[in-house]
């Protein structure tokens, strides 16, 4: 008999929920992104992401069952996204989930967000396209809270190789973006602007590229941003009183730099990433979180694998950011746990 889990997510700026069946197959998957909310901000506001998760909540709920075609009655278990995340955000949505789980006398799942992130790229749509990634394998999680390199040995087991000892690789686009001012969230909007600049304008360091372990280091990438921008700007001072000619010249150097901070970022996670499946003799690769969405990450990742002759594979587009069809699929893999442990 088919089986179905109702999943939601609040833990930062999506209000999301999703109806996945048998353990991978996602029927609906609302997501209510507040990033225009927060966008005068330039970062989320936690009380503000709150007010709006607890408004949006119910409507996006009654949305996924919608889509599903499945009812409340027919579903498992109500699984909700546990932490990380905004603490005031978590908890409107714990509080919701389950007082929903309590009143329809619903199995009540609470699921780690990160271990759902890796969980993503098993998401399909398509039944006839259900996914088998081999284990062991090697997972690159890039969010905007997190960096960590993970060795998946199993469906519920997991090792941390390493992980950034400050700034996320998210938390570097988004602050990097602000400091351009080029708006919020920054992943997204730099992936954009690098795809038609320069990246080779200015060769960023690539921090702890040769270090001997798995660890990550991005927060004096920004400094150097800064202070290269300042230089950057300055040759165009002669133009400052030709309005038109010097905002065009100076937005053309500030997407060479964004593209060329970017390809820093991407190249660190790259050869991290290759040589722990090198070192470890593991030839599956996968990436999850919201910085999996990256163009470039996904096609240097891409060839880097395609030299090793290990597989990669990577989330479809809907999966990578905060979204309840994984929280969902997580909570299978919780429910099989237990069955498991009698
Ligand atoms: O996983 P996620 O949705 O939320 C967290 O759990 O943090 O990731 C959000 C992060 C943000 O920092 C955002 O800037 C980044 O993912 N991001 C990207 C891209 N799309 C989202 N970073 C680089 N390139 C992208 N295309
Ligand atoms: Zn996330």
């Amino acid at each position: 008999m088919k089986k179905y889990i109702l999943g939601i997510e609040t833990t930062c700026d999506e209000t999301s929920a999703a109806v996945v069946q048998d353990d991978r197959i996602v029927l609906s998957n609302i997501i209510a992104s507040q990033a225009k909310l927060h966008e005068k901000y330039g970062g989320v506001v936690p009380e503000v992401a709150s007010r709006k998760h607890f408004e949006m909540l119910p409507t996006v709920t009654q949305e996924a069952l919608n889509e599903s075609g499945i009812t409340i009655d027919q579903v498992e278990a109500v699984a909700i996204a546990k932490s990380p995340g905004l603490p005031p955000a978590l908890s409107v949505g714990y509080a919701y989930a389950s007082g929903l789980a309590l009143s329809q006398e619903k199995l009540f799942l609470e699921v780690d967000h990160l271990e759902a992130h890796v969980k993503g790229v098993w998401l399909t749509r398509d039944p006839k396209k259900l996914l088998e990634i081999p284990y062991p394998y090697i997972c690159l999680l890039v969010s905007g809270g997190h960096t960590e390199i993970r060795m998946v040995t199993a469906k519920n087991k997991y090792k941390i190789l390493g992980k950034t000892r400050d700034d996320a690789a998210g938390e570097a686009f988004d602050k990097t973006a602000r400091m351009l001012e080029l708006g919020y969230p920054g992943g997204p909007i730099i992936d954009k602007l690098s795809q038609t600049a320069d990246e080779e304008y200015i060769t960023f360091p690539r921090p702890m590229i040769d270090s001997e372990d798995f660890d990550f280091s991005f927060s004096g990438l920004k400094t150097a941003v800064l202070r290269e921008s300042k230089t950057a700007l300055k040759e165009y001072e002669q133009y400052e009183d030709q309005e038109e000619l010097y905002e065009e010249l100076s937005q053309n150097r500030i997407a060479d730099l964004s593209a060329s901070f970017q390809e820093a970022v991407v190249d660190v996670l790259v050869s991290k990433t290759i040589q722990a499946a090198s070192i470890l003799g593991i030839e599956h690769v996968t990436i999850a979180g919201g910085v999996s969405a990256n163009t470039r990450l996904r096609e240097k990742m891409g060839r880097e694998c395609h030299k090793k002759n290990f597989s990669l594979y990577y989330p479809d587009m809907e999966f990578c950011l905060d979204n309840a069809a994984m929280i969902a699929s997580k909570g299978f893999d919780m429910v099989a746990m237990k069955k498991n442990s009698g």
